[in-house]
This record gives C-alpha cells, sequence and structure tokens, in this order.
C-alpha cells in the first residue's frame, strides 16, 4: 500500500473518495450534490459506513461516508479507528485507489490505521486478501505521513513475526532477525555465554528444546544520548508449558509467547528509521522455547539467577518470569535510568482484562503515570494493576528465596513482584499483554491473530 498526499483529492480520478461525517451535523456539500444522505437515516455514529454511487458526478466512482461520531468527543485515537475501517470496507469493495478526504487532520493516526485495517497475515494462504493500492491523503503533512509510516510498519513487523508458527519463529530466528537491522549495535549471546553471565533461571527454561536460546542485545543511540532506557521482550518462541505440560487447547497459540519480543524488535527497527535524538534504546530479548524435552527443567529444582538469587520451581509453565528475571538483571546493570518489559505473562491477566486491556505494573508511580498517559495517547488501552507487598506471601519457598508462582488468585500481580525481586535501582514498568497481544476472533479494528500490542506506546514512549 502506497501512501500519497495531495491538498486537490476532489479532481483526483479515484475508485473510492472516503468523507467524514460528525454525528448530528448536516452533510458535506459534497454529499449533498450527488445525493441526498439524510433520506437513508445515516446518524454519523463512530465508525458506521456509507457507500454512495457517483455516476459520474464527481471524479471519483464512489463516495464512502464515514461516521466519527461527535466533533467534540473525537481524538487521533478515533481517527485511527475510522480509517481502519473505512479501509476494511474499501477492502471488501475490492477498491484499488482511493483518497481521504476528511475535513479533520488525519496525521499520523489517519496513516496508521490504513495500515491496522489493510492487515492480515495471509503468507500461507494460496488465496490472497483484498489490498490497497494506493492511498491519497488530503489535510495531512507530509512529514506525519512518513512518521505514522514508520510507526505502522513497526507494527506490521511485529504483528508479523508474532503470527509466524513457532517452527519459523525460532530464537535463530529472532537473532537473524535483530541482527539484519541496520543502524543499531547488536549482540547474540550464545549459550556458553549465557552460562558465563550466570543466567541460571533463563536456561534452565531453554533446556528442554532443542532449539538453543539466544539472548539478543541490540543498542540504538540517537545523537546528543541523554535519556536511557530499556525495553526487554518476553521471547517465549512456543510455550507447551514444559514438564507442568498445558492442555492442547491452551497450548495452540502459544506460538504468540514471543510478542512481547516482537514487539521489541519492531520498536527497535522503527527506531533507526525515525532517528529520534537525545535517547539510547537497548532493546533486549531472551529468546527460547519451553518444551518438556529430555533436559527439561523440572517442578521442585532450584534455580539460581543472575543477581544470586534462588528460585524453587513450583510449575515449570511459570518459564516467562523466569526468563524475564535475567534479562531484568542484565537490563539494569546496563546504566539506564529506565526499564520496561513487556510480555504476554499471565492467565491470570486475562481474565483480569480480557482482551480489551494490556495490564500494567511497575516500582515507581510517576513513571507509570507516564507510561499510562503515553498509552492512552498511543491509541492503546493499558490498565494499572496492583502491586502490594502481599502479593509476595503466596511465593514464599521453604527451600529457596522464593517460588515461581503461587496462588491462581491476583496471578498478574504476584507476577509482578516475582519481577520486582530482580530489579535493581533503576525505575521500572511491567507490561502484561497476555489478553492483548493475540486476538482468537476479529476485535475492532483488528483481525484474527498478533496486533502488535505495545509497538505504538513503546515508540511513543522512547521518543516523547
Ligand atoms: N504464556 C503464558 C501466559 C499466557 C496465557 C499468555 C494465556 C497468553 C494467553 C505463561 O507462560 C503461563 O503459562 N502462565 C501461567 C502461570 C501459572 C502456571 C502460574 C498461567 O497464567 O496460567
Ligand atoms: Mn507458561
Ligand atoms: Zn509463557
Amino acid at each position: 500500500m502506497e501512501i500519497k498526499v495531495s491538498q486537490d483529492v476532489k479532481n483526483l480520478h479515484s475508485d473510492v473518495i472516503v468523507i467524514s461525517q460528525f454525528e448530528g451535523e448536516k452533510t458535506s456539500q459534497e454529499i449533498a450534490n450527488v445525493y441526498a444522505i439524510e433520506k437513508d437515516h445515516f446518524e454519523g455514529k463512530l465508525g458506521q459506513t456509507y457507500l454512495l454511487q457517483t455516476y459520474g458526478k464527481i471524479p471519483a466512482d464512489k463516495i464512502l461516508v464515514v461516521g466519527c461520531g461527535k466533533r467534540e468527543e473525537f481524538t487521533p485515537t478515533k481517527i485511527t479507528e475510522v480509517v481502519a475501517k473505512a479501509v476494511k470496507k474499501l477492502n471488501q469493495i475490492h477498491a484499488k485507489h482511493v483518497c481521504f478526504d476528511f475535513e479533520v487532520m488525519c496525521g499520523k493516526a489517519g496513516v496508521i490505521g490504513a495500515f491496522i485495517g489493510d492487515y492480515v497475515f495471509d503468507k500461507y494462504k494460496t488465496k490472497k486478501s483484498n489490498h490497497l493500492e494506493e492511498v491519497t491523503f488530503a489535510n495531512v503533512k507530509e512529514e506525519d505521513v512518513q512518521e505514522g509510516l514508520i510507526f505502522a510498519q513497526g507494527m506490521n513487523f511485529a504483528r508479523d513475526i508474532a503470527n509466524e508458527p513457532a517452527a519459523y519463529a525460532t530464537p535463530t530466528k529472532l537473532a537473524e532477525l535483530a541482527l539484519s537491522f541496520e543502524g543499531l549495535e547488536t549482540k547474540v549471546f550464545e549459550k556458553e555465554e549465557i552460562e558465563k553471565m550466570g543466567m541460571g533461571a533463563y536456561l534452565a527454561v531453554a533446556r528442554g528444546s532443542a532449539e538453543p536460546p539466544k539472548f539478543i542485545h541490540m543498542k540504538y543511540v540517537g545523537k546528543n544520548a541523554k535519556k536511557k532506557v530499556a525495553f526487554i521482550g518476553k521471547g517465549l518462541c512456543f510455550d507447551s508449558g514444559g514438564m507442568d505440560l498445558k492442555p492442547a487447547s491452551s497450548m495452540l497459540t502459544m506460538r504468540d509467547d514471543m510478542s512481547g519480543a516482537a514487539c521489541v524488535l519492531g520498536v527497535m527497527q522503527s527506531l533507526t528509521k525515525l532517528q529520534p535524538e537525545g535517547v539510547e534504546v537497548h532493546g533486549i530479548i531472551a529468546a527460547c522455547e519451553n518444551m518438556p524435552g529430555q533436559n527439561a527443567y523440572k517442578p521442585g529444582d532450584i534455580l539460581t539467577a543472575k543477581n544470586g538469587k534462588t528460585v524453587e520451581v513450583d510449575n515449570t509453565d511459570a518459564e516467562g518470569r523466569l526468563t524475564l528475571a535475567d534479562a531484568l538483571c542484565y537490563a539494569c546493570e546496563l546504566g539506564v535510568d529506565e526499564v520496561v518489559d513487556i510480555a504476554t505473562l499471565t492467565g491470570a491477566c486475562v481474565v483480569a482484562l480480557g482482551s480489551i486491556a494490556t495490564g500494567v505494573m511497575g516500582n515507581d508511580e510517576e513513571m507509570i503515570s507516564k507510561f499510562l498517559k503515553t498509552a492512552k495517547e498511543s491509541g492503546e488501552k493499558c490498565w494499572q494493576l496492583p502491586m502490594f507487598e502481599e502479593y509476595k506471601d503466596s511465593l514464599k519457598s521453604d527451600i529457596a528465596d522464593m517460588k515461581n508462582t503461587g496462588s491462581r488468585f491476583g496471578g498478574a500481580s504476584a507476577a509482578g513482584v516475582f519481577l520486582k525481586e530482580f530489579v535493581d535501582g533503576v525505575k521500572w514498568v511491567h507490561v502484561d499483554i497476555a489478553g492483548t497481544a493475540f486476538l482468537e476472533k476479529p476485535q475492532g479494528i483488528f483481525c484474527y491473530g498478533a496486533t502488535g500490542a505495545g509497538v505504538r506506546t513503546l515508540l511513543n514512549y522512547a521518543t516523547k
């Protein structure tokens, strides 16, 4: 899909011209000239669409009117939503060349919406889906188009790689992808080096698989870098549960358990194109698989993490926090001011927030607030969950410093307090995308599969 800008879309020949209509307002002159839309009870509610034939009255073959809801409630997030819905409709009617002639500025949010609406993962289908070829926006600044495009590419990259089967998106593949990005300093640590670094928790998880673990560290250094942040993505390329094997129905989508890693990869790739100044961003992934192979770690094992703390394995299916524990220790030693980890971490977070919102925790209220604000402005729904000290009680172990799981209840917070044990001297936010990273049925503007959760928020967080 190619994005163009023109101030004169009304005179361009296109398959469809898309026009915005706010709720409760009079129809614009263009539509009125072609058709009296009021007759058809089009109310302009958010996301409503209405298709008109133009019969040669204007250069476009058709007009798609999209409802934008109430004018005073309109936000950039709604622009993304409305454009994405319009694009879905345009693909249904096999449009190829379209123009968006919105009366409000579409900006970056509109461009992102066009790519979200157009996305499907059809690599393995012999019959491909319809896609728009050319989208021309009026009322958009060239630099907003560029920025929107880079954000959308980051999202699409993350979605593609998270949608891939585990047989394709292996730890080795993630490492190859990381190394292929130009403009970053990237180091991939092999198993022997990971052993030397003392990452006993992460290595234990990796042991049951024939796929070797890869510890990936990417670094972006902007001009005059002052702010230093690290983004850690959970990179479980497949989570079978390990010896505490998952039931078949829960295992089916566990190829998505590297969605945090996919997000970080997408973000790092986009940073090389955005070239933001004043920041240094580290992207970290402890990639591996959780499998019940003959060398697998077992319930009752005691592991020693990089910071020397010991963990009794209560359940091998609580593996993500073990890999993140060592990655957090590593990140805290980089001299960064802030660390964000993003992970498909707990089923409990899905129970709490469903697939609608991402769970957010952390050790610094100011940083949490900043993160939540950035998420909101990025069009991603996030919700803070508590990290009361008492959640630690359920992690008490008789034989080690802690267990890796506690009570089934409050599981998202228990995982949060577990991770906190491995954070030292930095501000930290933990982002649980277990419910939002992968959709088992279409929801809102997203189709089945990976959503690229976190990409927009982390990109804005790094660059704002
Ligand atoms: N990857 C899963 C969490 C998950 C569940 C992600 C559903 C996406 C959808 C994680 O590794 C896991 O298995 N967590 C367990 C922890 C439990 C054993 C304490 C869970 O949430 O059931
Ligand atoms: Mn698991
Ligand atoms: Zn997992």
